[in-house]
């Protein structure tokens, strides 16, 4: 796929991940995938194991969190983070969605000073802005994450910044990201995004990084997303096709064409419909 298509289509799902209309959207699919429990319960079980090889030389543990999205994730992982390596935590945050962005602000609001977290909050911002204003001789990160965040930028470029330019001597990067399952699916179908399990081991193969890889299956309900009626089932199917409004903003066909992806890989139980989610855990060690 030449560049700047490839371009065009990260633009276009970021476009998407821009307003208020999105969080609502994706509030609906955490609902019915309950991935955020999953993501913070595989992360307490990962990341213990792989922090023993990050060897933190200052008085702080410092995160640089990608797509931080409101914060709700970020705050169970640095709260990981401070129990393993036992030292206070800074963390910069790079989000480009104002909505989100302020409800991190208010989450932390929060915090108690015994939690020992300071953090760096800019505008808003993509990480793509971020890597051109980023500077040389700045401190450097212990920990560089991007959970379910990597899909609107170019992979390499983005893991070879964080790689050559924000880690640290014995750092880690940590990614979680979907693949082979209806999130890439519907993603494929209108974006001609390729597959980011391929794409990413290909970037961490091809530059000889050490890396370990896991991998986590479980069930969307996607009952409602057949109800053209239902408000839940419309934000459903915006998240799963990164679109505002997808049911009446997109032609019959393509309308269709997703609908039918939908069915053909969903299953009944219990009657309702089920979509197979697929996550990969990917921790790139330095
Ligand atoms: C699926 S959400 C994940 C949020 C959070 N990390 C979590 O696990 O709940 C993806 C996040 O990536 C952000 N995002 C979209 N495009 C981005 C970009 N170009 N640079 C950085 N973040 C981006 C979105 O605004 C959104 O908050």
């Amino acid at each position: 796929m030449d560049v700047l298509t490839e371009k065009i289509k990260l633009n276009a799902m970021g476009k998407y991940c821009k307003g208020e209309e999105y969080t609502k959207s994706y509030k609906v699919f955490l609902e019915k995938s309950q991935q955020h429990s999953r993501l913070g319960k595989n992360l307490r079980c990962y990341l213990p194991v792989a922090m023993e090889g990050v060897h933190i030389t200052t008085d702080a543990c410092r995160v640089l969190s990608i797509g931080s999205g409101d914060g709700e994730v970020d705050l169970k992982v640095l709260k990981v983070l401070k129990e393993v390596t036992k030292k206070r935590i800074f963390c910069r945050v790079i989000e480009p969605n104002e909505y989100s962005l302020n409800k991190y602000k208010t989450s932390i609001e929060s915090l108690s000073p015994n939690d020992d977290m300071t953090f760096d909050i800019n505008k808003p911002k993509t990480f793509q802005k971020y890597m051109t204003e980023s500077l040389a001789d700045q401190d450097q990160f212990d920990v560089v994450h991007f959970l379910h965040s990597i899909y609107y930028m170019d992979f390499e470029e983005a893991l070879t910044h964080c790689y050559e330019k924000e880690l640290g001597e014995s750092g880690l990067i940590v990614c979680v990201f979907a693949a082979d399952d209806i999130m890439f699916e519907a993603k494929q179908k209108l974006f001609g995004i390729c597959q980011p399990n391929q794409s990413i081991s290909q970037v961490v193969k091809q530059q000889g990084w050490k890396y370990q890889e896991y991998k986590d299956e479980y069930m969307l309900d996607v009952t409602e997303v057949m109800n053209d009626q239902s408000e839940t089932g419309n934000l459903l199917l915006d998240f799963l096709t990164q679109t505002t409004n997808f049911r009446r903003s997109a032609d019959h066909q393509m309308t269709k064409a997703i609908l039918d992806v939908i069915d053909d890989l969903s299953i009944q139980k219990d009657g309702k419909l089920f979509c197979k989610k697929v996550d990969y855990y990917t921790f790139i060690f330095k």
